[in-house]
């Protein structure tokens, strides 16, 4: 029987996220086989940091290791569609980060040709993998709040707040045209999606650029840096740092999210509320073990994670016992053990709980609309090509 450790997988990028990669792929025994970086000197560099066994000095060279089953993409946005395009050409499973790409034509195309390929599919929206988050996705399945009525919420960080604040997602042509909206935005549509079941029908956005000048140091920056560089060049920016959306979803529900980047004390605050017929969830990603549910004619609860207490699905991405707080690293554990079980069996499974190209596609339709809209001041549909 084959298992996650019979199973052989690839890194592309190892900085912030792909660190994190890394190490969960190992909590759930896959074998690394090695990683690629931007040049093979960077790659030799952080595969002897990480103890991995090879840096490939290109794309082409990892793609004829019969060592390697699945690849996963954690380079800057603007890489991921050439690269997924080569790895899935190759016959190769795919995990790739947040965006799938950088347009909805991109993902579109993606999406075809993993579908024509057979292969496991992901695209990294982690967040659905706290244990809380698969709770509240089979509670509301099971009709636990009634009938879903309004989702309310926030993704908050401070990171970009001062223009000495530099990172690649901050460039258009490297993030993407939306950059809060794209970068964590997108996790929080993502989610509320996944836990009420409800796909964005129309949405009307304001995007804002409060700092439209920064300071970009002359040299390389990683990704949450808070070093200042003495020499810096100034840089037009095109991205909003803020935008605020309402959100009509199918079926009526009604939902309102506001995105920063520059929130002070905010360092990576995802919030939403469900409100529904009966009775309400609310979260934080800073708080992750603690769910509060809303009761109109009886006490609230918090129901703090716990397998002892959390329904099939929130037991089955849990890894510790209650009261042992389990964080952002552990989610990619979760996310990865599911990928890896389709892996094992050779095909996505119809019933997945992670995110597919699919869902990945989905993000950048509505990303369409939030870009259409903050152009037009007007309510605009998302679009899906039958
Ligand atoms: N799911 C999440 O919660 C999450 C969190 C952070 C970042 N991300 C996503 O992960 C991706 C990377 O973000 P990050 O914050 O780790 O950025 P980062 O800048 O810290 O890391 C990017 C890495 O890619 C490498 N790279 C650049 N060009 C390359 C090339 N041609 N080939 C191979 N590697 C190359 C860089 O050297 C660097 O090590 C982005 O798409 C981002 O949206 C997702």
């Amino acid at each position: 029987m084959t298992r996650h450790g019979d199973i052989g997988t690839a890194v592309i990028g190892s900085g912030f996220i792909g660190t994190v990669h890394v190490e969960a792929l190992r909590r759930i025994g896959v074998r690394v086989a090695g990683l690629l970086e931007s040049s093979p000197e960077l790659g030799a560099q952080r595969a002897a940091a990480l103890g991995l066994p090879k840096a490939y000095a290109s794309l082409a060279e990892l793609l004829v290791d019969d060592a390697v089953q699945v690849v996963h993409v954690t380079s800057p946005n603007e890489l991921h569609y050439p690269q997924v395009r080569e790895i899935l050409a190759a016959g190769r499973h795919v995990v790739c980060e947040k965006p799938l790409s950088m347009t909805s034509a991109e993902s579109a195309q993606l999406v075809d040709l993993a579908a024509a390929s057979g292969v496991v599919n992901a695209v990294n929206f982690n967040i659905r993998f706290y244990p809380l988050s698969q709770h509240v996705a089979s509670l509301v399945r099971d009709g636990g709040l009634g009938d879903v009525r309004l989702v309310t919420g926030r993704y908050f960080q401070d990171w970009l707040l001062y223009d000495t604040d530099w990172n690649w997602r901050l460039e258009r042509d490297q993030g993407g045209a939306l950059r809060a909206v794209g970068d964590i935005g997108s996790h929080w549509l993502d989610l509320t999606t996944f836990v009420t079941g409800l796909r964005v029908e129309s949405v009307v956005a304001d995007l804002a650029t409060f700092i439209p000048v920064r300071r970009k140091p002359a040299g390389p920056v990683l990704t949450f840096s808070t070093e200042r560089a003495a020499e810096t060049v100034p840089v037009e920016i095109h991205t909003e740092d803020v935008a605020t959306i309402l959100l009509r979803y199918e079926g009526g529900a009604r939902g309102s999210l506001a995105v920063s980047q520059l929130s002070p004390g905010r360092k990576n605050s995802l919030a939403y509320q469900v409100d529904g017929s009966a009775s309400a969830v609310a979260w934080d990603s800073e708080q992750p073990d603690q769910l509060w549910i809303g009761h109109r004619d009886r006490p609230n609860e918090l129901l703090l994670r716990n397998p002892a207490l959390m329904n099939a699905a929130g037991v089955a991405a849990a890894r510790l016992p209650g009261g042992h707080v389990e964080g952002f690293a552990d989610t990619f554990g979760a996310v990865f053990s599911a990928v890896y079980d389709d892996v094992v069996a050779g095909r996505p499974s119809p019933s997945r709980r992670y995110a597919s190209f699919a869902d990945g596609h989905e993000e950048m339709l509505v990303g369409d609309a939030v870009l259409e809209s903050s152009h037009t001041g007007r309510w605009v549909e998302v679009i899906r090509p039958a």
